[in-house]
């Protein structure tokens, strides 16, 4: 904890581990190391990072909290956790983290060491999944050390992580609150909280999104990725399937071409091995990647909307 935290005193980057995914943290408001974020991953300019706290209590820091908003009774009831929201920065301080935007992404996340290195230096953690741009992102530190070997100072090997898909992502600062990522929490929670709720994730060609990161090409393994629903699956010999444990015992596909991943009745447990699942098929010598298409409830929406942008990678 000392080294990572002296590491992020000095301007450095060091990948941490949270429930969602691995990050890839700096000071906050250190435009210089937030410019190595942006090399290490080879990540656009234009896209903005998240910043992570350790208690909600320093959101009015950072971020102007609107009338309707009760951020007290918020924070009991998401915070620590995989949900980022959005609202007006107070000042210039987090101008390089937000690529210059308006708004500040903040988030708790639900990961005691990246809480206690943050409150141990002092510091607020900009962190973007730990992942070369366009990439899946990393659930284990293995992953990490693929992606930026060479490239960072320290990983810090926290396991494989809770959730395995990233934060849900919401804008808080008008009235009605607007998803802009699907993610850990599901929209049936979120709803329950906020009541009426508009989903702003799907990018139309016209306008440009509001999360700057729907607009670019992501979590895309190199070899082709079909979604298939697993009654219409047809055995091919230079395919690799990615399939629920109750598919695979109606289809009986050869056990060398299945990469099993959690089951139907459990989705948390797809989610989690989602991203170790497609990067181990695509280390795999076949032609293309075939996943079984999943009911959009609860976090399954967050499944599919990654599958369906890596299978438009
Ligand atoms: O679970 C997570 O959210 C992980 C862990 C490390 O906390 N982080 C993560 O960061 O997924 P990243 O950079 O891979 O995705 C952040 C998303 C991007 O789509 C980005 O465009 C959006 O959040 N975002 C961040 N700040 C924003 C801002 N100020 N305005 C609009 N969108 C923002
Ligand atoms: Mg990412």
């Amino acid at each position: 904890m000392s080294l990572a935290s002296d590491l992020l005193l000095a301007g450095e980057l060091v990948a941490l581990p949270t429930e969602t995914v691995y990050g890839l943290a700096a000071d906050a408001t250190n435009p210089q190391a937030i410019k190595k974020i942006y090399q290490a991953k080879g990540r656009p300019s234009d896209n903005p990072l998240i910043v992570h706290i350790p208690h909600y209590s320093m959101v009015e820091q950072f971020a102007l909290i609107p009338n309707h908003l009760d951020i007290s009774h918020f924070a009991s009831t998401f915070w620590p956790g995989p949900l980022t929201i959005l609202l007006p920065k107070k000042n210039h301080s987090l101008d390089s983290a937000c690529a210059g935007l308006q708004k500040v992404a903040l988030r708790v996340p639900d990961s005691q060491f990246f809480c206690q290195v943050m409150l141990h230096s002092g510091l607020a953690l900009a962190a973007p999944s730990a992942n070369l741009s366009g990439s899946m992102s990393p659930t284990s530190a293995n992953h990490v050390l693929s992606d930026m070997d060479g490239k960072i100072p320290l990983i810090v090997n926290g396991g494989e992580c809770r959730v395995g898909l990233e934060s849900t992502v919401i804008d808080v600062s008008s009235q009605t609150a607007r998803i802009l990522r699907p993610g850990g929490i599901g929209l049936d929670k979120l709803k329950e909280y906020f009541g009426d709720i508009v989903c702003a994730f799907e990018v139309s060609k016209n306008h440009a999104p509001e999360s700057p990161g729907q607009k670019y090409r992501h979590y895309a393994p190199s070899l082709p990725l079909k979604i298939c629903s697993s009654e219409h699956m047809v055995l091919s010999p230079d395919t690799v399937y990615l399939l629920t444990a109750e598919a695979q015992e109606q289809l009986q596909f050869p056990k060398d071409q299945v990469i099993l991943m959690g089951t139907l009745n459990n989705l948390s447990s797809v989610a989690s091995s989602l991203f170790a699942s497609l990067r181990l098929a695509d280390s795999m010598k076949f032609k293309q990647i075939v996943c079984e298409s999943l009911p959009t409830e609860g976090i399954g929406l967050a499944i599919m909307n990654r599958l369906s942008r890596a299978s438009k990678g």
